[in-house]
């Protein structure tokens, strides 16, 4: 019981969270997209464990800038990680935008 309440507290707090204007990006606009993310990112303590263990580092909550350097940094090159440059590649500007505002947006609570 107590779980589901905090479930229910949690989705209230999105949907108010969602009614604010985004800066940049359009976090609604990158939900389709997130589900290539939350394979990963979103495990507490999650390693990755090809080609070698990475520790996945956790993305909710950063600043919408960071996310998106991050993410254009792989797409460039500049940063590379086989699994996140695969990735970054395949992002649009727009998409890239919209995810950092999407994953800015989201708390502590998930990652
Ligand atoms: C197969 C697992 C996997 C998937 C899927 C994945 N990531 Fe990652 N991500 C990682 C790992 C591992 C790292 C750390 C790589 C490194 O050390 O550079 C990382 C790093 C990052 C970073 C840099 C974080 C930092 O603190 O430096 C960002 C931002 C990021 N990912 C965003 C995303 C987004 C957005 C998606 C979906 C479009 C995504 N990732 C999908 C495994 C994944």
């Amino acid at each position: 019981m107590k779980r589901l309440l905090f479930v229910l507290a949690a989705a209230a707090a999105s949907t108010a969270h969602a009614q604010q204007p985004a800066a940049a990006g359009d976090a609604m606009a990158a939900k389709p997209h997130i589900s290539m993310c939350t394979g990963c990112h979103s495990i507490p303590g999650y390693q990755t464990s090809f080609p070698r263990v990475y520790h996945v580092p956790k993305i909710a909550g950063q600043s919408a800038g960071y996310i998106e350097a991050a993410l254009r940094a792989y797409a460039k090159g500049e940063r590379s990680h086989p699994t996140m440059t695969g990735i970054a590649k395949t992002l649009t500007d727009k998409q890239i935008a919209d995810i950092a505002a999407y994953y800015a947006e989201r708390g502590a609570a998930s990652r």
